[in-house]
């Protein structure tokens, strides 16, 4: 997702920004954009609203940005009888998420299990047609009512056979499927229920969720087949839940737990880690201090994989303290599987995690440094700004330009630096996963630059970029790199189509990568004055010639920014006209406009 930010145009803070510790969870995946969970009781079964017991709901808010309903959307404590609803859980789950900022995530629309008596007995004489009607009026009631509160469903959950092999989706039995199911052979019943969830509420995320397929091997095989047939046939599947229930056995092997997630990322699906816990054997509930210590290296190992998997954009625990655990009640002689203990202190866990968080390189990609205003990539220019997308750890909220002692833009933001061949670039922004720089002038004349991203300290792997003399774009009036340019009146009122520019008026044109300026120019300066490019510039407006008044740095901006005084040739008629600028040989890039009355 593109920020439309014209950041530049920002104030110039001279501000300086304190590193603040990163002491929760929440805040060190939220400097990682990524999405941490924990599965929550919101009183369904009748059991306790965990949701109003402080140290509970403190401690959940503040380590976690998501949450999921244990039990409370499922078939048993959400739709208890064929005429009823009982939302109260949900509801529960869903105006804490909403208090607390949290994403909510919904579990789940269809399961063999947590069904309730009226539908498994139902499902002893109905027919597949009743069944049918039957679910399609839970997806619809449940994804309609949470439309816009739930951004991503485990539509179905464990659908396939333990016993699956890669030839084939051995589906298990469930009223779904073939006790009596819904009419439908196969795997049609899984793409049925997702069409219908997408129908119900076509933005919410609809994923496919199972356990025992972290692992390369039949479960996994079949898995892949079949969501690989889903996406094949257009339908609407956006990710794949790995429940991630794990114990000190080292499963699942880190190779294989990777070659699995880029599988389904292959597909273009994202991946949720959907129900991680990692069960110790206890006595009387306690942990050894070496099983706990087993614990944190494997929280610490999948949250590293997940890090270094772009398609991996979210982990989620199932619950978050041992005091409300499934586990002890499903394996006798385990507990103490989650990142909290039963006083909701942290266990070695917590602390591994949050180093992880702060430890693991920041991806980058070469074909992720594009030109800032036309978001294109290639070759970049002395002086362009950039945009550096994916770079997956920042700050969590976006931090705009700011001066340093000497007055220039500075080349640190809250920790944040972008090197090219060592030298710091100056930076227009900076947030988590989406920063823009200037490209030094320092790169000049070389062939290729050596690009790293650094956040805290911690670096990327170093790209390389090929260096070109100009990389000429305008900017867009709505920061997308095409449409009405970010053109203006001598007034400084932008150009558009409800302000048109006369035929033979004065328009400025702000861009970038023109490349070096005669006399040099200061990475990082604002431009004091007028100055000339060192590239010849040519424009044009519908195909003919604009003549340019003035073409160089933008006084008071950021040298870099390029700007284009040119007269709107006379004689066009009212319309709306293409913008091309020619820098150095090079032509800006198609689909910026210009309205002229
Ligand atoms: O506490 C009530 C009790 O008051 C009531 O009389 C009784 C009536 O059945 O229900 C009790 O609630 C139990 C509930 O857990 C709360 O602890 C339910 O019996 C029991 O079925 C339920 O088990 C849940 C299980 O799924 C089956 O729905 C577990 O909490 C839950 O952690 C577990 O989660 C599943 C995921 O949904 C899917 N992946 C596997 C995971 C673990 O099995």
């Amino acid at each position: 997702m593109r920020l439309r930010y014209l950041v530049f145009w920002l104030p110039i803070l001279a501000t300086s920004f304190l590193l603040s510790a990163q002491t929760t969870l929440r805040q060190a995946a939220d400097q990682r954009r990524l999405l941490i969970g924990s599965a929550a009781q919101a009183g369904e079964y009748g059991g306790l609203n965990l949701l109003t017991d402080t140290q509970y709901a403190t401690t959940l808010a503040s380590h976690f940005n998501m949450l999921e309903g244990e039990n409370a959307m499922k078939w048993g404590p959400i739709h208890p009888s064929a005429t009823s609803y009982n939302f109260t859980g949900a509801d529960r789950l869903a105006a804490f998420a909403r208090e607390q900022k949290m994403k909510l995530r919904g579990h789940t629309l269809l399961w063999h299990q947590s069904n309730p008596t009226w539908l498994t007995d139902q499902a002893k004489t109905a027919t597949p047609q009743a069944m049918a009607a039957t679910l399609k009026g839970h997806i619809d009631t449940l994804v309609g009512r949470y439309k816009g509160q739930i951004f991503a469903w485990d539509v179905v959950n464990e659908a396939v056979s333990d016993s699956a092999t890669a030839n084939g989706t051995l589906l298990r039995d469930s009223p779904w499927n073939n006790q009596p199911g819904i009419g439908l052979t196969g795997t049609a019943y899984i793409e049925q229920a997702f069409r219908w969830a997408h129908e119900a509420d076509p933005d919410a995320l609809l994923f496919y969720n199972d356990y025992n397929i972290e692992a390369p091997g039949g479960k996994f095989s079949a898995v892949l087949n079949m969501v690989r047939g889903l996406v094949a046939r257009g339908v609407p599947i956006h990710g794949v839940g790995f429940q991630m229930h794990l114990t000190t056995s080292g499963y699942p092997n880190s190779a294989g737990l990777r070659e699995n997630f880029q599988a389904i990322a292959a597909l273009g699906l994202q991946i949720h880690i959907t129900e991680m816990d990692v069960r110790l054997p206890v006595t009387n509930g306690v942990a050894t201090e070496a099983n706990l210590a087993i614990q944190a290296a494997t929280y610490s190992r999948i949250v590293t994989i997940c890090l270094q998997t772009p398609a991996c954009t979210a982990l989620q625990t199932w619950g978050f303290t041992d005091k409300y655990s499934w586990v002890p009640g499903f394996f006798t002689g385990f507990g103490a599987a989650l990142p909290f203990d039963a006083s909701y202190q942290p266990k070695p866990a917590v602390p591994a995690m949050l180093n992880t968080f702060q430890t693991i390189a920041p991806t980058l990609a070469a074909n992720a440094i594009v030109n800032a205003a036309s978001f294109k990539g290639g070759a970049v220019a002395p002086g362009e700004l950039v945009t550096i997308f994916g770079a997956n750890y920042g700050p969590a909220t976006i931090v705009g330009a700011a001066l340093d002692a000497n007055g220039l833009v500075s080349s640190n933001l809250v920790g944040t630096r972008v090197l090219f061949d060592g030298v710091p670039a100056p930076l227009i922004y900076s947030l988590a996963g989406q920063v823009s720089a200037v490209v030094p002038y320092e790169v000049a004349g070389r062939q290729q630059t050596s690009v790293q991203y650094e956040f805290n300290g911690v670096q990327s792997a170093a790209v390389s970029m090929n260096v070109a003399s100009t990389a000429p774009a305008i900017f867009a009036a709505d920061s997308t790199g095409s449409g009405p340019g970010l053109i203006l009146t001598p007034g400084y009122l932008v150009i558009s189509d409800a302000n048109p520019a006369p035929a033979g008026s004065v328009v400025i044109v702000l861009a970038t990568g023109a490349g070096g300026v005669v006399g040099g120019a200061r990475s990082g300066g604002i431009a004091q004055g007028i100055g000339q490019q060192t590239a010849a510039i040519t424009a044009t407006i519908g195909g003919w010639d604009a003549d340019i008044a003035y073409a160089g740095p933008a006084p008071g901006l950021v040298n870099g920014v390029l700007q284009v005084n040119l007269t709107v040739p006379k004689g066009l008629i009212p319309g709306v006209y293409p913008v091309v600028l020619t820098v150095g040989g090079a032509r800006t890039q198609d689909g910026i406009s210009i309205a002229v009355r």
